[in-house]
């Protein structure tokens, strides 16, 4: 089981821990995809999801995730919560923990917000993203993905495009599949990548087909259009063509390579449409593999005794 009381991060989880997860996850998803998806799992646990920001995947998959398991579910948001009338996120999290909650599923703007919440609760805390930190659960989904695609992740070639400097994706993923023995590139506009991450042994480039070259995994990340009023990409257009992942470019990609990406994906920005519906493209198994994850993550929080 794991060994910590909270998925925060996928900074410094060990090799192992992530097996465990990505094992447990084979086993949710035969659940998933057999005509029954109900199973006892979580009978007696409840599960709520307090959602700062908005999400579809990650919020309708952890929802999900619980009902199927049997557990008690509820989901709050900003504007239907307490916090639109000024409480603090203190006493939300305390109000939360003497409902008895099992585990607090939480997104939130801030960075370190899930963190703060894990050190005033009981409940185990899910970090579903925290601004611009990590998305454990992302990772974790995208990793599943690739060792259900390629066998394992040892010695893979993956390049993620994109805003990397403010993807939460980008980071998480960064940890994880660096752990799990991969080799992985990070590719977007100079404005984009954040100084010092080859410090963490993580090789960076304004180069898309450098990125590209060879690679096994292609993943493209979300550009946030807002980014542009910044100053930090000139426009949506110009993105495309020196970092958008089209038919040229994925070409200079190993013939069996992947195709993926984390949606909400801006068609004929990060990639053609071309690229997201080919038979390259996973975009769609890894919404199906989130829900595996995340059903074996609140089983695996559930049961650990620590
Ligand atoms: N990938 C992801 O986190 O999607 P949502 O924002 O829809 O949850």
């Amino acid at each position: 089981m794991l060994s910590k009381k909270d998925l925060l991060g996928l900074e410094g989880v060990p090799k192992e821990e992530i097996n465990a997860i990505l094992d447990t996850a084979i086993q949710m998803k035969k659940i998933l995809m057999s005509g029954s998806k109900k199973t006892p799992h979580l009978q007696g646990k409840s599960v709520i999801l307090v959602f700062f920001e908005n999400s579809t995947r990650t919020r309708v998959s952890f929802d999900l995730a619980s009902k199927y398991l049997s557990a008690a579910s509820s989901a709050i948001s900003a504007s239907a919560s307490s916090v639109s009338k000024g409480e603090t996120l203190l006493d939300t999290a305390r109000t939360l923990d003497r409902m008895q909650a099992d585990v607090i599923v939480m997104r939130h703007p801030m960075s370190g917000a899930p963190h703060f919440m894990a050190k005033n609760v009981n409940a185990s805390v899910i970090n579903a993203g925290d601004g611009m930190h990590e998305h454990p659960t992302q990772a974790l989904l995208d990793m599943f993905t690739i060792r259900e695609a390629k066998g394992d992740l040892q010695g893979m070639k993956i390049a993620i495009v994109g805003d990397i400097m403010h993807s939460r994706v980008a980071r998480s993923n960064a940890y994880g599949m660096q752990t799990m023995g991969a080799e992985v590139i990070l590719a977007g506009p100079s404005t984009m990548i954040p100084p010092g991450i080859e410090e963490m042994g993580i090789k960076t480039t304004t180069n898309v087909d450098e990125a590209l070259t060879n690679a096994d995994v292609v993943m493209g990340l979300r550009i946030q259009k807002e980014r542009q009023s910044a100053g930090l990409f000139p426009s949506v257009r110009e993105y495309y063509k020196y970092f958008g992942i089209d038919q040229r470019r994925i070409e200079l990609a190993k013939e069996d390579a992947i195709i993926m990406h984390p949606g909400p994906v801006n068609r004929g920005v990060e990639m053609s449409s071309m690229m997201i519906d080919s038979d390259m493209s996973l975009i769609d198994e890894q919404v199906t593999n989130g829900l595996a994850i995340r059903m074996a993550l609140l089983f695996m929080l559930t049961r650990s005794e620590r």
